[in-house]
C-alpha cells in the first residue's frame, strides 16, 4: 500500500513538474529564441530588475524571499529570470587575480586565489606575451571558481603619482596601456569568461571619486584619457566596460550619452554591455538613456525606472534596448553555458605565470660598480620593518586577492640558501608583533604596511656588520581605494632616510655595499636619498611570488629586464598636474582642473626640460644591449611604415631588452610634445652575442593628433623622426620619414567639451 502511495504521489509530482516545464516550453527561453521574443515575455518590473543589479554574492528570490549564495565573497551579480532561461552573472573583482572569499562556512577547504602582480608592476614587463599569459591563468580562476565576468583590467591613466589606486593602473603612456590592456582581456577572455574594463573615463583622483568633475579639453581626453581605452576595445573587445564614479565636464560618465553611446558605441564600435561602478552615478533614466545597461548594484532604482516610464520620462523602448545587450551579454557567461566548474584551478602553475611576471616586472634603478648581482654573499643583513613581514604583494580595496601566502623577503632569502641576522631579524620580529597588536585597523594584515619605519639605533646597525657580506634596506608603501596618498607618503620619512643614510655610512665604512629594495605600489621620492646606496631594485607590488622574485633578481638568476612605465620626478612639485591635484576648494574638493592639458608625465618633462630622477622607459640590466641597423620600408608615408632595428647582447650574460619607439612630430601650428610613444617590443631572452631584428609599424593614426576644432585625428605634412631608445631618453637611432599631405585620418563626433575654463599649460608659457 505504501509502495502504491509513493507511485502515486511521484505520478502526481512528475506531472505537476511536466505541466511547469510545459508551460515554460511555450514561453521563450533565452538563447533558444530570439532575444527581442524574451523581451517582449517579461514584465516592466522584470526588466526594471534586471537593469539593476545585485551587490555581493547572494541572490535573493524577490518572491519567496529564499537566499541563494552564488560565489561567496563577489562584487555583485546580475538579476535572474528562471521562468524565462535568463540565468545571474557573477561579477567579482579586480586587476591583481581573482578576489572571493577563500573561506565558506562550514567547509573546511580552501579557495585561495593567485595574486599576480599589479597592473603598474605587470606594465614594467612591456610584454604583451607575458601579459596575456597572466590574463589566461586570472581568467581560468574565474571560470573554475564558477564567475563569469572578471572586474578588471583597470586602466585609468597615471596622471599624478598621488593617486591612491595607481598600483592597478598601468602607465602614464595611452597606447603602453592599451596595448597591455587589449593583451590582459585577451588572455583573460581566452577562457570564456569576460573582462570589465574599468574605470571609463578619468578616474585619477580617488579623493571625493563620486562627486568630482574632471574638467579636461577634448584633446586631453582623446590623446591622453581617452586613448588607452579606444586602444583596448578596438583590439580586444571586452565582453563589458564599467564607467567610473567621476562626474567628467559636468556629467556623471554613467550618464553621459556622448560618452557611452556617441564615443564607445557608435565612434569604437564597442559591442558589450556598460555597467556603472558600484553605486556610481545619481540618476538611474539617465544611466538608461545613456546607455549605461546595467547599474550596479541598486535598489531603489526599480521603482524609479518603473515610474520613469509610467510618466513617460523615458521610453520603454530605451529600456528594452539596455535590456536586450544584458541578455546578449548572459547568453556568452559560464553559468548560461551551464559550466561545471571544478573549485580547483591549477594554483600551483598560476604560481609559477606570477612568479615569472614578477621576475620582468623587477626593474634595476640603480647599480654602481656592479652591486648586482651579488658575488660571494652568503650572509645578508635585513633592514626596514618590511623585510621581515610579509611582501605586499598589491594594494587594498576591491583589487585585493585571497591568496595563500605570501613569504617576507627574510623567508625568501632563507629559503635561497642566505643567512639573515638573527639580531636584526628579533628585534624587527618584536616591533612588528607590537603594531599588530595595538593596530586598530580592521584588517591587521596591512598593519605594518601602514605604519611608520621602526627608528634604528647606531649600535644596532654596528652590531652585525663583521658578520655580514651586504646590507639590504626594504622601503615600503601601502595605498588603496578610497583615498588618495599624502605628499609625505611621496616622499621618505625622516626615520626611513635616517636608516638609509646611517645603514650607508656604516657599511660603507666598512667596505661593504648597501642595497634597496623597493616593495612600493606607486612612484615616489628617489632623488633625495639615492646617493647614499649602491644599488636600487624596484620590486613593486609584484604579487605573492614577490619576495622570491626578488632574491632571484638580486643574486642574478633572473636578469632584471622591466623597465619604468611611469616617470619618477626629482620632487613632487615637478608634477605637472601638483599643483590641481587633487581638486578644488581644498578640503572638499568639486572640481579638478587638467591644467597640464596634453603635458602628463615624460611629455611634459621632455618637452619642457625637466630633469627627473628616473625617466619613463628607464631600466638597467646586468648585460649591455646594441642597438643597429635602424630601417625604414620607404622615407616617404604612405598609409603604413614599417621601421626595422637590430639589438644585440654585447655582455656576458643573457638577458631581455625592452626598445621603444618614440616619434618627433614636425612642428605646425598645433603644439605637441617633443616625442610620443609610439611602439614597443621586448626581446626574446638574448644569449651573449646574440641579436634579434624588431619591427615596428606605424600607421597614420599614430602619427596623428587630435585637432579639436576640426573635431578630428590629423597627420600634420612635415619631417617625422623616428627615435628608437633604450628608455625616452637613451635614443640609440634615430631616422626621418615625410608625410607629404595632411592626412585627416579619422573625423569623430564634436562632443565632450569641457564645462569649464581651464589655463591649459603650453609650450609658449615656457
Ligand atoms: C571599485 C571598482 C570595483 C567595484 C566592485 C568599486 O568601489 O571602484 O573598481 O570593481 O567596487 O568591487
Amino acid at each position: 500500500m505504501k509502495y502504491i502511495m509513493k507511485k502515486l504521489i511521484s505520478f502526481v509530482c512528475t506531472g505537476m513538474l511536466m505541466s511547469t516545464l510545459f508551460a515554460q516550453n511555450k514561453l521563450p527561453q533565452l538563447g533558444k529564441d530570439n532575444i527581442s521574443k524574451v523581451i517582449a515575455a517579461m514584465t516592466l518590473e522584470e526588466k526594471a530588475r534586471l537593469v539593476v543589479g545585485i551587490g555581493g554574492d547572494t541572490w535573493k528570490n524577490p518572491a519567496s524571499g529564499e537566499k541563494t549564495v552564488l560565489v561567496p565573497g563577489a562584487a555583485g551579480c546580475t538579476y535572474q529570470i528562471p521562468r524565462l532561461g535568463i540565468t545571474p552573472a557573477v561579477l567579482p573583482d579586480g586587476p591583481a587575480g581573482l578576489r572571493i572569499n577563500s573561506n565558506r562556512e562550514g567547509d573546511a577547504k580552501k579557495y585561495y586565489c593567485t595574486a599576480f602582480p599589479t597592473a603598474t608592476a605587470l606594465a614594467s614587463t612591456w610584454n604583451t606575451s607575458l601579459v596575456e599569459e597572466v590574463g589566461k591563468a586570472m581568467g581560468n580562476e574565474v571560470h573554475e571558481y564558477g564567475a563569469d565576468v572578471l572586474l578588471s583590467p583597470a586602466i585609468n591613466l597615471q596622471r599624478n603619482p598621488l593617486c591612491g589606486r595607481n598600483f592597478e593602473y598601468y602607465s602614464e603612456d595611452p597606447l603602453l596601456i592599451g596595448k597591455l590592456a587589449a593583451a590582459m582581456i585577451n588572455g583573460i577572455q581566452s577562457n570564456g569568461v569576460g573582462t570589465s574594463l574599468k574605470h571609463f573615463v578619468a578616474n585619477n583622483i580617488e579623493t571625493n571619486r563620486k562627486s568630482v568633475n574632471e574638467v579636461i579639453s577634448q584633446r586631453a581626453l582623446r590623446e591622453l584619457y581617452l586613448r588607452g581605452f579606444e586602444i583596448a576595445v578596438k583590439e580586444s573587445q571586452p565582453w563589458t566596460i564599467m564607467s567610473s564614479y567621476n562626474r567628467l565636464n559636468g556629467l556623471y560618465t554613467s550618464q553621459n550619452y556622448d560618452l557611452i553611446t556617441t564615443v564607445l558605441r557608435k565612434e569604437w564600435g564597442f559591442k558589450g554591455m556598460v555597467m556603472t561602478d558600484w553605486d556610481g552615478g545619481d540618476d538611474a533614466v539617465a544611466q538608461m538613456k545613456a546607455g549605461n545597461d546595467l547599474i550596479m548594484p541598486g535598489n531603489h532604482q526599480v521603482k524609479e525606472l518603473l515610474a520613469a516610464v509610467k510618466n513617460k520620462t523615458i521610453d520603454e523602448k530605451t529600456l528594452d534596448e539596455n535590456v536586450a545587450r544584458i541578455l546578449d551579454f548572459i547568453t556568452s557567461t559560464p553559468h548560461f553555458k551551464q559550466y561545471v566548474f571544478s573549485n580547483a584551478p591549477d594554483l600551483k602553475a598560476h604560481a609559477q605565470v606570477a612568479a615569472k611576471a614578477a621576475g620582468e616586472a623587477m626593474i634595476l634603478l640603480k647599480n654602481d660598480n656592479k652591486t648586482l648581482p651579488f658575488a660571494k654573499i652568503k650572509k645578508v643583513a635585513l633592514f626596514g620593518k618590511n623585510s621581515y613581514s610579509a611582501f605586499i604583494t598589491g594594494g587594498t580595496g576591491s583589487g585585493e586577492v585571497n591568496f595563500e601566502k605570501s613569504i617576507s623577503i627574510a623567508e625568501a632569502f632563507q629559503n635561497a640558501g642566505y643567512v639573515v641576522t638573527p639580531g636584526l631579524q628579533k628585534t624587527y620580529q618584536q616591533f612588528i608583533d607590537t603594531v599588530i597588536t595595538n593596530s586598530k585597523r580592521r584588517n591587521k594584515k596591512f598593519a605594518v604596511d601602514f605604519h611608520a619605519e621602526m627608528p634604528i639605533t647606531e649600535d644596532l646597525i654596528k652590531a652585525d656588520v663583521k658578520n655580514n657580506d651586504i646590507a639590504i634596506i626594504t622601503i615600503a608603501r601601502n595605498a588603496g581605494e578610497g583615498s588618495d596618498r599624502k605628499i609625505t607618503d611621496f616622499g621618505l620619512s625622516e626615520t626611513e632616510k635616517d636608516l638609509i643614510k646611517q645603514v650607508s655610512k656604516i657599511y660603507h665604512e666598512a667596505g661593504k655595499k648597501v642595497v634597496v629594495a623597493l616593495n612600493i605600489g606607486g612612484v615616489i621620492a628617489t632623488a633625495d636619498w639615492r646617493d647614499d646606496v649602491d644599488a636600487i631594485v624596484l620590486a613593486w607590488q609584484t604579487g605573492m611570488e614577490g619576495a622570491n622574485a626578488l632574491v632571484k633578481i638580486l643574486k642574478g638568476e633572473v636578469n632584471p629586464s622591466g623597465k619604468l612605465a611611469q616617470s619618477f620626478p626629482m620632487v613632487y612639485t615637478d608634477v605637472p598636474s601638483a599643483d590641481n591635484f587633487p581638486g578644488e576648494p581644498a578640503g572638499n574638493i568639486v572640481n579638478a582642473y587638467y591644467n597640464e592639458g596634453i603635458y602628463v608625465g615624460y611629455r611634459y618633462y621632455e618637452t619642457f626640460h625637466k630633469p627627473t630622477a628616473y625617466e619613463f622607459g628607464y631600466g638597467l640590466s646586468y648585460t649591455p644591449f646594441q642597438y643597429s641597423g635602424i630601417k625604414l620600408s620607404s622615407p616617404i608615408f604612405s598609409d603604413k611604415i614599417t621601421i626595422t632595428v637590430t639589438v644585440k647582447n654585447t655582455g656576458k650574460v643573457a638577458g631581455k631588452e625592452t626598445v621603444q619607439l618614440y616619434i618627433a612630430a614636425p612642428k605646425t601650428e598645433i603644439e605637441k610634445p617633443v616625442q610620443e610613444l609610439k611602439g614597443f617590443a621586448k626581446s626574446k631572452l638574448l644569449q651573449p652575442s646574440e641579436s634579434e631584428q624588431l619591427t615596428f609599424t606605424l600607421d597614420a593614426k599614430l602619427l596623428a593628433s587630435y585637432w579639436s576644432g576640426m573635431s578630428a585625428w590629423v597627420a600634420d605634412k612635415g619631417q617625422y623622426e623616428v627615435l628608437i631608445g633604450a628608455s625616452s631618453k637613451d635614443i640609440r637611432q634615430k631616422a626621418s620619414f615625410e608625410v607629404r599631405e595632411t592626412i585627416v585620418v579619422e573625423k569623430t563626433n564634436p562632443v565632450l567639451y569641457q564645462n569649464r575654463l581651464l589655463k591649459e599649460l603650453s609650450i609658449s608659457d615656457k
